[in-house]
């Protein structure tokens, strides 16, 4: 192998440059030359591809973002999309792929892989979703962003006597919600895998008034089954809740921000595992993160079920609420 691209793809995550750099670095290192492929899978097909030099990716560890770009891009589900972005890499000399991004964009590269072109995923989304790895790529900065918000909120909910119903992202997977409710020291929190009803989350929050707390707050991540606005609009019309009600959505200043050590550390040793591996021989594998080590984990596993919350985490939230 002499020759191999890299892209990030789908929604964009801290980390993901740290990620592109350690494989950069690493297949220079090993006398490769290595591609950089702009705005994922739409500058595969456009043919948007730059040789990345060691120059090129300095400067950008801290950087959230991807400069490479991304993008969601729907002709590459096609069939005829995945023959073109394959013959694409042929008429580069490409002859491996590496994918930063997370389940829609490795599924992109199972495809690939099947048309039998070597291929390699590394885990990079703030949902947490993938199945198979410990963490992925950007969870932990969008998790210390999410903190951050929800103690700000926290001191101006104290100050008028509120109660706050933060939102956060996550569209099948509560993990942000779940974590940030466990260390943020929320009342409640509602996520897609053990929805709370509208009525449960009125109750904890009549609860926490009564107990005499000065303010409540209540995570409830994006993929449950109602609208936050909604959720608001019931508490304001019950009328006893004690506090006043407000809403907080934090959205995509979730997945922005400079990546924490814990980010450039998975992101770097996930690029360099990513790399060898290609020269290895693997492929259609995403590097996964496994107690303390890295490992391989087949992209169709990973993709095919949503990584689960530890039922743990249901009982400590509950537990440490009261
Ligand atoms: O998958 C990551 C994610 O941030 C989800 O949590 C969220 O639902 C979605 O992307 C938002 O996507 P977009 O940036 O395309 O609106």
């Amino acid at each position: 192998m002499k020759r191999i691209a890299v892209m990030t793809s789908g929604g964009d995550c801290p980390g993901m440059n740290a990620a592109v750099r350690a494989v950069v670095r690493t297949g220079l290192d090993h006398g490769l030359e290595v591609f950089g492929i702009r705005q994922g899978y739409q500058g595969l097909l456009n043919g948007d591809f730059h040789r990345l030099t060691s120059f090129e990716v300095s400067g950008i560890l801290q950087r959230g973002g991807t400069i490479l770009q991304t993008a969601r891009n729907l002709e590459f589900k096609t069939p005829a999309g995945q023959s073109k972005g394959l013959r694409r890499l042929n008429e580069h000399g490409i002859e491996g792929l590496i994918i930063v991004g997370g389940d829609g964009s490795l599924r992109g590269g199972t495809a690939l892989h099947k048309l039998g072109f070597p291929v390699m995923g590394i885990p990079a989304s703030i949902d947490n979703d993938l199945y198979g790895t410990d963490m992925s790529i950007g969870v932990d900065t969008a998790l210390n962003t999410i903190l951050d918000s929800l103690d700000r909120i926290r001191d101006t909910a104290s100050s008028h006597t509120r109660a706050f119903i933060i939102e956060t992202m996550g569209r099948n997977c509560g993990y942000l919600a779940m974590i940030a409710s466990i260390v943020g020291g929320a009342e409640i929190v509602s996520v897609p895998e053990r929805e709370v009803s509208m009525e449960a989350i009125h109750d904890s929050l009549v609860d926490a008034y009564v107990r005499g707390k000065s303010h409540a707050v209540a995570v409830i991540a994006e993929g449950v089954s109602y609208k936050t606005t909604d959720l608001v609009e019931y508490l304001s019309q019950k009328g006893d809740v004690g506090f006043e009600v407000r809403l907080s959505i934090l959205g995509h200043i979730q997945r922005g921000g400079s990546p924490s050590a814990f980010d450039r550390l998975l992101a770097t040793r996930m690029g360099v595992k990513a790399l060898q591996s290609l020269l290895d021989g693997q492929s259609g594998m995403m590097v996964c993160m496994s107690g303390r080590e890295m490992d391989l984990i087949p992209i169709e596993k990973a993709i095919s079920q949503v990584r689960p919350i530890n039922p743990n985490y249901f009982d400590l939230a509950r537990i440490l609420s009261r």
